[in-house]
């Protein structure tokens, strides 16, 4: 839901033709965020009295980058030309408010001189009230966005201090009056013709990180990073980044600083200083004099650039669905035990044993989350239930918030999500949270705000997903809930023998997975046979009703087919409707203790001449296909409860497969966007 990007080179030369790439390249990293248009803001050759220039384009940033170096020959902009300090910022939208287009795409501005200029992630809740005052003030607004009443907001407080004639207003006493003014979710970036050189970031709710990178080492202690050593003016040259998420700042820096709610950060002079305006509660101080000062140590990216690099394959969707192997590895690593005297098999997940008494204690556990990470959570209900005999139930976010249902003090919230920054989620954390339930969260994204306001949790570790569809994320997500399944179970000598099965199921899991990538070409070929189809029904119960949502979720959002997942045990319910010779049905019929009951299914749905492709357990085949016509995609058989981590591999092919073949954009599907930051 938009990426913002900002460059600050300090006392080292760089050609503007390099700071272009670093914006560029910043906003590629960033274009999963949202893709549907770009923007930058840089400086002219004399930058202390010609205001920035903008350029703002529709479509990806590749458009973006077209259209800037057609802009940049024709004003005849000297690409050579080099900067010892330069403060660029970037942008990558999704649209909320006003459509596609150069005027509503980001820098926002105060005006044609460019005075001051925005780039936002979010939404501005109360924009309507601001800008009908602006307007009063004489202010004329030329997009349809949220975010034009900050520039010019800003605009508004510089000239009125300054016809006050009060000493000269600092930038940041600028930024804090305008945040004084702001409802709702914000991650913002200032630059400003009046304070050239300089950069303000501040947050409040969306992400936003700083990435430090000093071109001096320090010599004489082996480390420039001592802590709160990055925040003083030393003169060294720098390079700073300002970046909604790590993957736009791991090629430059490993060393980042995770910007907080509330806080202002202020790069000037190679110095970054970051003041608090909010205090306990979340309310924001009233004054820069109330403001306090932060110190605080960097942090060290774990990722690495390969991480976020296509490798040899097409798409990121591709790499991430056959990276499975390995990421299932690491989500599991270190968390597959032996305890006690017996050496039983068993897990351990750090972030959850101070806490695992309580949750053991629970009236009921409920899982809340959206989309994939509701369905990863939904597969993990049936065991979770067998293993600790607590009720759980679920819930997706919005519709708990849209109820404002009962959640009490005496529950366990376990908050699911990938990025752990998605909008609703975590208004339902906050809500959860209010109620005075113990909040887990299981995240892939360590300092995301999930993860932050939660009192424990896991992280996944499947490593950075950059495709929009989620496919690495979700299987690492059930294995995370079948551990914690085992964790919050504990060990009982009643259900030993199942644990250590599990336990066996999981080691044994990331082979599984090899074996069944395998079935590639069987995929793309069903894929071809399915291309002009309008609509295609994934039947699943049990532990595979999950499957059967999540496969076709994949479907529809990025082979732009229409997909329902039905739950099998509903089809007599209305859904065998729709069954005819021509509708094709995916019916997921492997081992479980559902298999009878999915044995029928087929027979009924055979009995109506439904064109049926049936997942079975290799070696069923025969004993499952009521007819020849009847395709089959044999996977292998795993414990009951992780066999979804197997089954929706089929079936992220097959999507992937259908939407190549159909010419649609795979990582960037139509409308969608990952972290999904606006209600
Ligand atoms: C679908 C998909 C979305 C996300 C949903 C929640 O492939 O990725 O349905 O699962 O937007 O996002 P997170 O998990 O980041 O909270």
């Amino acid at each position: 839901m938009c990426g913002i990007f900002a460059y600050l080179n300090y006392n080292v030369d760089r050609e503007r033709k390099y700071i272009l790439q670093v914006l560029f390249n910043g906003l590629r990293r960033l274009e999963y965020r949202g893709y549907d248009s770009a923007g930058i803001a840089i400086d002219a050759s004399d930058f202390t009295s010609t205001p920035p220039l903008v350029f703002r384009q529709e479509g990806n940033i590749e458009s973006l980058v077209k259209s800037v170096y057609k802009d940049v020959s024709k004003i005849e902009l000297n690409l050579e030309e080099s900067f010892k300090t330069h403060a660029g910022i970037a942008h990558t939208r999704w649209a909320t408010h006003g459509e596609p287009a150069p005027r509503n795409s980001h820098p926002q501005t105060s005006g044609p001189a460019n005075e001051f200029m925005v780039v936002h992630n979010g939404v501005i809740t109360n924009y309507e009230v601001l800008k009908a005052t602006l307007i009063l003030h004489g202010f004329t607004f030329t997009s349809e966005t949220d975010t034009e009443v900050i520039p010019k907001l800003a605009k508004f407080v510089y000239d009125n201090a300054n016809e006050e004639g009060d000493q000269v207003v600092t930038f940041n006493q600028v930024v804090l009056e305008v945040m004084r003014h702001l409802e709702g979710a914000y991650a913002l970036i200032f630059k400003s013709l009046h304070y050239p050189n300089e950069l303000i970031a501040c947050k409040r709710g969306s992400p936003l990180l700083l990435g430090v990178k000093e071109l001096a080492e320090n010599k004489e202690n082996g480390s420039a990073f001592e802590e709160n050593k990055f925040l003083s003016k030393d003169g060294k040259p720098k390079e700073l980044f300002l970046s909604s998420d790590a993957n736009a700042v791991v090629e430059h820096t490993k060393k980042v600083l995770v910007i907080e709610d509330g806080e202002v950060v202020h790069l000037k002079d190679g110095g970054v200083s970051i003041l608090k305006y909010e205090n306990d509660m979340g309310e924001l101080v009233a004054s820069l004099s109330r403001a306090s000062s932060v110190r605080r140590a960097l942090s060290v990216l774990e990722m690495e650039v390969e991480q976020i690099n296509k490798g040899h394959y097409e798409h990121y969707m591709q790499k991430e669905i056959h990276e499975q192997p390995e990421s299932l590895t690491t989500t599991m690593r270190g968390r597959l035990i032996r305890r006690g005297s017996s050496k039983s098999k068993s897990v351990l997940l750090g972030g959850l044993k101070d806490h695992l008494k309580t949750i053991r204690r629970s009236r009921r556990i409920v899982f809340i989350g959206c989309g994939t990470s509701y369905n990863a959570a939904l597969t993990a209900r049936p065991i979770l239930e067998e293993l600790s005999g607590i009720p759980v139930t679920m819930e997706i976010a919005s519709d708990l918030l849209d109820r404002e249902g009962p959640i009490y003090r005496e529950d366990t919230a376990v908050f699911v999500s990938q990025s752990g920054e998605t909008a609703d989620t975590l208004l339902a954390l906050q809500y959860a949270l209010d109620n005075g339930a113990l909040c887990v969260g299981i995240t892939n994204t360590v300092g995301s705000a999930i993860a932050r306001n939660t009192h424990c949790g896991v992280h996944i570790n499947a490593g950075a997903e950059i495709g929009v569809a989620s496919t690495k994320a979700y299987t690492s997500q059930i294995v995370v809930m079948a551990m914690l399944a085992l964790a919050i179970g504990g060990d009982t000598i009643s259900n030993q023998a199942r644990r250590e099965a599990i336990v066996d199921g999981l080691h044994e899991l990331p082979n599984k997975v090899r074996e069944v990538l395998e079935l590639d070409q069987e995929m793309k070929d069903l894929a071809n046979l399915l291309i002009a189809e309008q609509s295609l029904l994934v039947f699943g119960r049990g532990y595979n009703y999950a499957t059967a949502l999540e496969g076709a979720l994949k479907v529809k959002e990025v082979a732009l087919m229409h997909s329902e997942g039905i739950l099998a045990g509903e089809m007599k319910h209305g859904p065998l409707a729709l069954v005819d010779e021509n509708l094709p049905i995916v019916v997921i019929a492997t081992r479980d203790v559902c298999f009878s009951k999915q044995q029928s299914v087929i027979q009924q749905l055979h009995a109506r001449r439904g064109r049926l492709i049936v997942m079975c357990s290799e070696g069923d085949a025969a004993s499952v296909c009521p007819s020849e016509s009847c395709r089959v995609i044999e996977v292998p058989q795993v414990q009951d409860c992780l066999q979804p981590v197997i089954n929706i591999v089929p079936l992220q092919l097959l999507a992937y497969h259908l939407t190549v073949l159909r010419g649609f954009n795979v990582d960037q599907p139509r409308n969608l966007a990952k972290s999904v930051t606006t209600q």
